[in-house]
């Protein structure tokens, strides 16, 4: 068959993609900050790339009395803040229009009949309610919809759903727990648990990048691949949320999600449709197969707490100090782990996982490191050692793809250097990269739970992590290591490292 070329793509603009049906999005919590920060901005920029249904609107729920006005007035101050836009357009003023708001507390029924005549005044065939509220009240608010009749859709065509907001837990039974209880009102088809890493698109790209090529997929395995390091590194420190972050901590703030769902990516085997059960079965499977983490007597875990220092010629206090933290917390901010995985594809490869605040640098990469060629032909005619191939895939900031491999240096003699190749999302296509809550709320609207955690991978992750949480809690030594803000994590994650003759990569 002739080769068909790159596609056009001035083409773009006339592939038609799916629209969701008339959408009602019920956001509880419309007076926080992640309202503010990401889901008003996100439903704008839909909006203006003319991905919302053409019925669409808003109704914030949150116990602040607020008219619909001064609603509507947060809306345009948060695009302003959030989204850079200057001054209300045409489509913020529209969407704003479409804005209504119900203050109540979310144990009363009286709340609840109210949200009810706006639902059936709306008349939309779908409603997407968002609970980006703190987690001890999910439970709750899905009872009083449930028993409000507001779960079931009033028409055939119509539908309801939930998106669940992280932390899905703290632990293996309270997340047990709570899949228990969002079941009892609900099927596993109306639940959206969210993961806003699988909304972003270097991330979605591993399953094109692994799965649409011909030439990554047959090295992607244990003969090839001496190991794999995934990190997250944030220059941010706890910020105002130490409320929420001193009971959390790294290992459940960035890794039982976040990091896990990527390392599913990287180590799933290849599905056999691009289906959401498909895919998050093969997904489910990788995490089955990763070996206990607390094996190797806990060295295969290291966690370490941020002193003062600096960060971006900024001098920032240690996390003790930080706005209320205990000052004798040992809430880690900093995890790295090792993890092996019981398969025929990766037996014998380690996936090294790191993530931390007050890190010298924000940047999350997947870096793939093949072995060395098995015959060092070369090593007689140049002085430096080969470095083996490496495969990154920068999520972010820079977003794209980059591959290091040996050239021969121009030259009469033959000498050796590694090279980078590389692809960046911005140059390739010249567009923006959507935000993770455009691409996530689309898709719930449109029911593809594809990029939503399924209650078993989040139960398995926690089943994971949670002997970790028991060993430090049950630790003699009540201390936890410390590493300098600005700096890449404790001296305990490179010995880690060290112990398996490998380095963290330098970024
Ligand atoms: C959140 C964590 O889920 O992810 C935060 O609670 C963290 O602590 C954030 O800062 C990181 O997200 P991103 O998209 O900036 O990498």
């Amino acid at each position: 068959m002739p080769d068909a070329g790159p596609a056009n793509p001035l083409l773009d603009g006339l592939r038609i993609e799916p629209a969701p049906a008339s959408t009602t999005l019920v956001i509880f919590g419309a007076s926080g900050d992640l309202t503010k920060r990401k889901l008003l901005p996100a439903i704008y920029h839909l909006s203006r790339n003319q991905r919302l249904p053409a019925q669409f609107n808003v109704i914030g729920v949150a116990r602040t009395p607020m008219s619909d006005d001064a609603f509507r007035a947060q809306f345009h101050d948060s695009l302003h803040e959030f989204a850079g836009l200057q001054s209300p357009d045409e489509v913020s003023t529209a969407m704003g229009r479409a804005l209504t708001y119900l203050n109540g507390e979310t144990d009363d029924p009286a709340l609840y009949a109210r949200l009810g005549a706006c639902l059936e005044a709306s008349r939309s065939d779908g409603v997407l309610f968002y609970l980006a509220i703190p987690p001890s009240a999910y439970g709750k608010v899905v009872e009083m919809l449930s028993r409000s009749g507001l779960t079931r859709p009033s028409t055939p065509a119509g539908w309801r759903r939930v998106i669940v907001e992280k932390p899905f837990g703290t632990d293996l039974a309270s997340a047990q727990a709570l899949n228990r209880e969002l079941h009892t009102h609900l099927d596993e088809s109306q639940v959206f648990r969210i993961d806003h890493y699988l909304g972003k698109e270097t991330v979605q790209n591993l399953l094109v990048f692994r799965f649409a090529n011909g030439m990554f997929e047959p090295v992607w395995n244990r003969r090839y691949i001496d190991h794999v390091q995934i990190t997250a590194a944030e220059t941010v420190g706890v910020e105002q949320r130490a409320g929420y972050y001193e009971g959390a901590g790294a290992l459940r703030d960035m890794v039982q999600n976040h990091l896990m769902q990527v390392l599913a990516l990287v180590a799933m085997e290849p599905p056999t449709a691009f289906s959401a059960e498909t895919v998050r079965d093969r997904k489910h499977d990788v995490l089955v197969s990763i070996q206990p983490l607390m094996e190797n007597g806990g060295g295969n875990v290291v966690r370490a707490q941020y002193r003062a220092g600096w960060v971006n010629g900024n001098q920032v206090p240690a996390y003790r100090d930080e706005p209320n933290v205990s000052r004798a917390s040992t809430t880690e901010t900093y995890v790295a782990l090792k993890l092996n995985l019981d398969s025929w594809r990766w037996a014998g490869v380690p996936f090294y996982l790191r993530t931390g605040k007050r890190m010298p640098k924000r940047t999350t990469e997947i870096a793939i490191q093949f072995r060395r060629p098995p015959l060092q032909i070369f090593r007689k005619v140049s002085a430096s050692s080969i470095a083996p191939n490496l495969l990154i895939v920068n999520v972010q900031p820079d977003e794209g793809i980059s591959v290091r491999f040996e050239a021969k240096l121009p030259g009469s003699r033959m000498q050796l250097a590694p090279v980078m190749m590389n692809f960046r999302y911005g140059s390739a296509f010249g567009v923006a990269v959507p935000e993770a809550y455009e691409t996530l709320l689309l898709d719930a609207m449109l029911g593809d739970p594809t990029l939503y955690a399924r209650h078993d991978f989040v139960e398995d992750s926690w089943a994971l992590i949670t002997p970790a949480h028991q060993a430090w809690k049950a630790a003699a030594a009540r201390e936890i290591p410390t590493y300098e803000a600005g700096v890449w994590g404790p001296a305990e994650a490179d010995a880690m490292m060290a112990a398996d003759g490998r380095a963290w990569r330098t970024l």
